[in-house]
């Protein structure tokens, strides 16, 4: 246990002594042995209950509010690490050293150097775009830019790649040893006399990094583009989220607010098997490259049901207006069936151990904005509401999008780039179970049930053009 007696430290324990009260927090002694396949489980809707694979990352306990990465809890994690030591952690399956960490901070700090990707970018009309449309377009700006990179340095045609992908590799194949299919995971590595899987693992590694910081470069150059200025570039003093910050808003960011967004990056960082973190896998089950799945992830997280509730959660406290408006909003809204957003979730079924973090971190900062404060408190009103009905009925309380927005809003970030912070850090989640299931891969295929008819069949009639009648 570290002895941080900063603002947010103590912000952040006095949520985990109350998360402790309010659940139970022992940790299910899950024996983890060697799964047998087929696995046997209740599927609903959704694939809710389905198993999809083994994990070492990470692990969500709905009923006891509990999220855990690699063993690490969440309030520890924020507490005492920092987004560049979980992204490590996720990564490589262990803490770093000191020395480790000093490493892997000027790794992922050299990769947010982006220039060529975001010269590219500002030739497009990026302003006109959906922000996390922007971002997926980015994805492949920059996987252009690299392979290019690559060209360079002698690295193979790509069409010839491409081609020897679909032609060689039957469907269902493990990747091991498949150089090809998984190329854009590998880097051009010099040493050949290595141990070819150390190498692909570590090559492979090497390009979530550069992923990782991509999506964080690419996020704050679509900040700036879009409010008319020229994207900037990291400077060494500066954390990860420290350098997002200021990338985006052109503004250095007070320690406080640098330390607040690390907090979010590393609570977004994993999520179980989560909407976009299950579209990366199965787009990198089929042997396509990384870049692809990160651009599936992010396509997913756009959803308003996913990451996008946090600018529609945001959106429902402005809509709100202030604290007073809250009971007949409520009201009206159960009415209206209206979905409440930021609230609710598939596997919580108690709070959102996310969302206890954040709740004190959006009041401490909105404090410092009487605008943002009234949303602040209309979220503290609203949520009363919530738990005494939605959640009092159905288990469904606020989750980490409820809170999030009002934090990036008060480190002075616009409504349209919430979801894309969230994908800043989503992609380390992504990245390393990407890593860890190719390790093992098989190709999703699950099915459907089929129940449309059989037997119909076509009649044509004569001088018909087009279209045929059914029978
Ligand atoms: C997260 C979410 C998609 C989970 O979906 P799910 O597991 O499929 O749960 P369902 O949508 O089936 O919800 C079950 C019931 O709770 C209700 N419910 C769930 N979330 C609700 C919400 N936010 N507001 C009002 N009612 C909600 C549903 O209407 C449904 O009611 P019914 O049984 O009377 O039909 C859902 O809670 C939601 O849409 N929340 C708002 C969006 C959001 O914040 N997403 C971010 C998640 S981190």
């Amino acid at each position: 246990m570290s002895d941080r007696t900063d603002k947010i430290s103590i912000l952040i324990r006095d949520a985990a002594k109350k998360a402790m009260e309010d659940n139970d927090s022992s940790i299910d002694q899950v024996k983890t042995t060697t799964v047998e396949w087929p696995v046997s489980c209740t599927v609903g809707p959704g694939l809710e209950g389905a198993i999809a694979c083994e994990t070492k990352i990470g692990y969500v306990n709905g009923s006891k509010g509990q999220l855990i990465y690699r063993g690490y809890d969440i309030f520890d994690l924020c507490e005492n690490s920092s987004f560049e030591e979980v992204t490590y952690l996720l990564l490589y399956g262990r803490m770093p050293s000191e020395k480790q960490t000093i490493k892997f901070k000027n790794k992922l700090f050299k990769y947010m150097y982006i220039p060529e990707t975001t010269r590219l970018l500002t030739s497009f009309q990026i302003e006109e775009m959906d922000t996390m449309a922007s971002l997926r377009f980015g994805i492949s700006l920059l996987r252009l830019t690299n392979i290019r990179k690559k060209k360079t340095d002698g690295f193979p045609e790509t069409s010839v790649l491409i081609g020897t992908d679909e032609d060689s590799i039957p469907m269902e194949t493990p990747p091991i040893g498949e150089e090809h299919a998984i190329y854009e995971f590998d880097e051009m590595s010099t040493d050949s006399g290595k141990n070819d899987a150390v190498r692909h693992k570590s090559e492979r590694a090497e390009t979530c990094c550069r992923l990782i910081s991509g999506v964080a470069s690419l996020t704050a150059a679509i900040a700036r583009i879009r409010s008319g200025h020229l994207p900037l570039e990291p400077i060494p003093e500066l954390s990860h989220a420290g350098n997002l910050i200021y990338m985006m808003t052109g503004k250095k960011p007070t320690p406080d607010e640098e330390r607040v967004m690390d907090v979010c990056l590393i609570l977004h960082a994993d999520h179980g098997m989560n909407a976009s973190t299950f579209a990366a896998l199965v787009v990198a089950s089929t042997l396509a490259d990384i870049y692809f799945s990160v651009g599936s992830g992010i396509g997913a997280l756009s959803g308003q049901l996913h990451g996008g509730a946090n600018q529609k959660a945001y959106a429902m406290l402005k809509e709100i207006g202030g604290p007073d408006n809250v009971k007949s909003w409520y009201k009206k809204a159960c009415s209206e069936k209206r979905k409440i957003m930021g609230v609710g979730h598939r596997v919580y079924k108690t709070h959102d151990p996310r969302a206890l973090i954040l709740d004190p971190l959006a009041g401490y900062l909105a404090k410092k904005d009487k605008k943002i404060n009234v949303l602040y408190e209309t979220s503290k009103i609203l949520e009363k509401h919530v738990c005494c009905t939605l959640g009092a009925e159905k288990g469904h309380f606020p989750n980490v999008d409820y809170y999030s927005g009002l934090v990036y809003k008060s480190l002075g970030i616009p409504n349209d780039l919430f979801t894309p912070i969230f994908a800043v850090s989503r992609v380390s989640g992504w990245t390393a179970r990407v890593m860890e299931y190719l390790e093992n891969n098989r190709i999703f295929r699950p099915r459907a049930i089929y129940t449309g008819p059989f037997c119909k069949r076509i009649i044509k009639t004569r001088g018909f053009n087009g279209g045929v009648n059914e029978k």
